[in-house]
């Protein structure tokens, strides 16, 4: 049995087959791999595609999904081990994972971060939880990186593309009023490593960084293909000759617990929008975004409504893939 919680635990030929599929079932979009097999879907934030996605997908294979969050009336619960349950939760995930795997053949789990100490968030805690007690495949749904979306978006950059390597992809960081999820950009960074991309990451000044973790995974991906990863805070150097923008904002790790601190720094680097301007400078690179997107914050409408834009093949591409996923689970 095999989890699907980070492309880092999956070879490149594993992801490309599951890719491979994924376009496979893009033309022939139902079937009966899933019949009988239910997905519990866990729900600890926000979804508008992922939800719809998994739902939608495991329903064209013949299967069912059960959705649940705490506003639904799930019972509150409890991660950490050994602890004295005397708190607001009622029901500990050992618990919660081993009777959802008598019940269901997958679970989906999405649980952000916290956004108080990203020691504490890089821990993963609730994702890894259930990777360790169910007793059935677990598939992230986006905690601290979202390898759905990473498979979604080179599916979309194939489409277009056709083989990636040497390609110049940058990942830009953009402005948002609010500090966002770093998994995206660790995701995006990590993806388009493994798959032989030129990669640069832009981002406004150091603390924007990300975690050294994904860096570093992604600079031996990059190395495993005879590239490195390029790290820049400069707009026009970035953006010059790019085949590839890829936009997301995310908050600066050393100010998780203190956004007052961090506020009138992001607030400096409104200028990090995705623009006609800088896109001039690219190669006629496609443009894209995991979505939801703030128009005319991070990604001006002109970018984003032309057929430069991606993200809605993207997000199309998220169904197909989560089916490929689904289905090499059930048959691990
Ligand atoms: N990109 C993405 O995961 O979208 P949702 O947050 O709407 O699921």
């Amino acid at each position: 049995m095999k989890h699907f919680l980070n492309t880092a635990d999956w070879s490149r030929p594993e992801l490309q087959a599951m890719i491979d599929e994924a376009r496979r079932l893009k033309t022939s979009p139902y079937g009966d791999v899933l019949k009988g097999k239910t997905v519990a879907l866990l729900f600890l934030n926000n979804s508008l595609r992922t939800r719809t996605s998994f739902d939608v997908g495991a329903q064209q294979l013949g299967g069912h999904a059960v959705v649940l969050s705490p506003s639904g009336g799930m019972w509150p619960l409890e991660f950490e081990d050994g602890v004295v349950m005397d708190g607001d939760a009622e029901e500990h995930v050992k618990e919660a994972a081993k009777v959802l795997s008598r019940y269901c053949d997958m679970i989906g789990i999405r649980a952000f971060p916290k956004f108080v100490d990203w020691e504490e968030d890089r821990k993963d805690k609730i994702l890894n939880a259930f990777a360790q007690y169910a007793d059935v495949p677990v598939i992230n749904m986006e905690t601290i990186t979202h390898p759905c979306q990473e498979m979604a978006h080179v599916m979309a950059l194939q489409e277009r593309l056709g083989p990636l390597d040497g390609k110049k992809f940058v990942l830009t960081w953009t402005y948002h009023p609010k500090p966002l999820n770093t998994a995206v950009a660790n995701s995006a960074l990590m993806i388009a490593a493994k798959f032989g991309m030129d990669v640069t990451l832009l981002c406004p000044q150091s603390e924007y960084l990300l975690d050294m973790r994904y860096m570093s995974q992604a600079e031996q991906d990059a190395k495993a293909n005879g590239r490195h990863v390029h790290v820049t805070h400069d707009i026009d150097e970035a953006y010059k000759g790019a085949d590839v923008v890829y936009a997301k904002s995310w908050g600066a790790l050393p100010f998780f617990g203190k956004w007052e601190e961090e506020k009138p720094i992001r607030d400096q680097y409104r200028h990090f929008i995705v623009d006609e301007e800088k896109m001039a400078k690219t190669n006629n690179a496609l443009v894209s975004h995991c979505l939801p997107m703030r128009r005319n914050v991070k990604m001006t409408d002109g970018v984003f409504d032309s057929t430069n834009c991606i993200a809605y093949d993207e997000a199309e591409n998220r169904l197909h893939v989560q089916k490929a996923i689904m289905k090499a689970l059930v048959s691990s």
